[in-house]
């Protein structure tokens, strides 16, 4: 059988590997491996979701932890060539645009071994984001491409990679999440909104970790600021990821931040309720745009850009700035804002359609898959 080796490292790659393993693990066509290089490696930003996602312990754990890009790009590479010379996998399966994805493809190809990239396409146009650079290189290298949204295919097309390597299944995202909206029910929901302190529609809920938000002093302060002055009418639920609650305490904002609910990072299922049921999010996560667009729940990007850009076309996705934001926020809560046309392919088949692009490539009597993804 048809070894694949499924790469993750960081906490929204889970979402994206759990449909498709489970499927591939189910339908028992191929013999999927799953690597976490543990670029995430906290309890509640990595383990918490393989459990909630009903995922295995992973096969090979590399334990890389943090570090400069350079150091845990190069880390991860070491480590994951190790297992690739061990497992001598069939395909390389990578997901997203983190650290973890650029290093494993990278190494898989100088071993030669195919790659498929989940998620392939975005491009946000901006390469002071690492994860823009990510996206490109891994693209270039890739041999299967999966994109979740059209304008993927345009633009892999404008950077002259084969359309016929190309296939537009939808957002993988999306699978997970019509999954785990299935499995709460109202008693669920309650108890979630309760052991909060909120009540449907009259909270937001604000996820910050990006660089260019969180790292920078004076930027911080005036997020923080701004969500405090905002917190006299509205409640705010700001879940925060490790890096942005080392910054907080670092620059001294733990008082002002005291008028803010800030908790640990949440489970997954808990985080959907509380994202169902909030009257806006503020973020700067990508799978974030794409949640609150699936969910019709209005969405506050505080970046530049997006590599999402069908979350700003068709769905509740607007782009913000600290100049902007309070008359955005402001439309909201007069219920002034867009609603959701949910985009094709976003319907939780994603992980049936890439199964069934890899079984016709490569089913019962097809060649290997080396010779298929040359
Ligand atoms: C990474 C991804 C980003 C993704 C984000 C989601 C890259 C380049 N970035 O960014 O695309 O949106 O994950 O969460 O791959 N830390 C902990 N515990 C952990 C993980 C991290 O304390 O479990 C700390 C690290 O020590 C570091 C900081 O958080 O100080 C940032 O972690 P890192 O993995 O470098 O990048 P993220 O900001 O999480």
């Amino acid at each position: 059988m048809p070894k694949i080796l499924c790469v993750v490292g960081a906490r929204p790659n889970f979402m994206k590997l759990a449909p498709i393993y489970l499927k591939l693990k189910r339908d028992n066509d191929f013999n999927p491996v799953i690597v976490h290089t543990g670029q995430h490696y906290d309890y509640e930003m990595s383990q918490v979701f393989f459990e909630d996602l009903e995922l295995p312990e992973p096969d090979h754990f590399l334990d890389v932890g943090s570090g400069s890009h350079a150091e845990q790009t190069g880390r991860i590479m070491i480590e994951f060539e190790k297992v690739l010379l061990k497992e001598l996998p069939d395909l390389v399966m990578v997901f997203g645009d983190v650290n973890s994805t650029l290093s494993c493809s990278l190494a898989a190809k100088k071993l030669n071994i195919p790659v498929a990239h989940v998620e392939a396409g975005l491009r946000s146009f901006d390469e002071t984001m690492p994860e823009e650079i990510n996206r490109r290189l891994t693209d270039s290298i890739s041999d299967l491409l999966f994109t979740p949204s059209r304008d993927g295919d345009d633009n892999l097309m404008k950077e002259g990679i084969s359309k016929e390597n190309t296939y537009f299944v939808g957002n993988i995202m999306i699978d997970s999440l019509v999954k785990v909206l299935g499995n709460i029910d109202e008693m669920y929901e309650k108890e979630m909104l309760v052991r909060h302190g909120l009540s449907a529609k009259e909270y937001a809920l604000v996820t910050l970790h990006r660089p260019s938000n969180v790292d920078r002093k004076e930027n911080l302060i005036r997020i923080i600021d701004f969500l405090g002055g905002l917190s006299g009418d509205l409640k705010i639920l700001f879940p925060v990821h490790p890096r942005t609650s080392k910054n907080i305490q670092a620059f001294g904002l733990a008082e002002t931040a005291g008028k803010i609910d800030i908790l640990e990072p949440l489970r997954y299922k808990e985080f959907i309720v509380l994202l169902k049921n909030a009257k806006f999010v503020l973020t700067d996560s990508g799978g974030i745009q794409e949640e609150t667009t699936y969910l019709d729940v209005p969405c506050l990007t505080l970046r530049n850009n997006t590599e999402r850009p069908v979350t700003l076309t068709q769905g509740t996705n607007e782009l913000v700035d600290m100049d902007n934001i309070g008359g955005k926020v402001k439309l909201i809560l007069e219920g002034r804002w867009k609603r959701t046309r949910i985009p094709e392919f976003w319907d939780g088949g994603v992980s049936g359609r890439i199964c069934s692009v890899l079984n016709d490539k490569w089913g019962a009597g097809a060649a290997s898959i080396s010779n298929v993804c040359q």
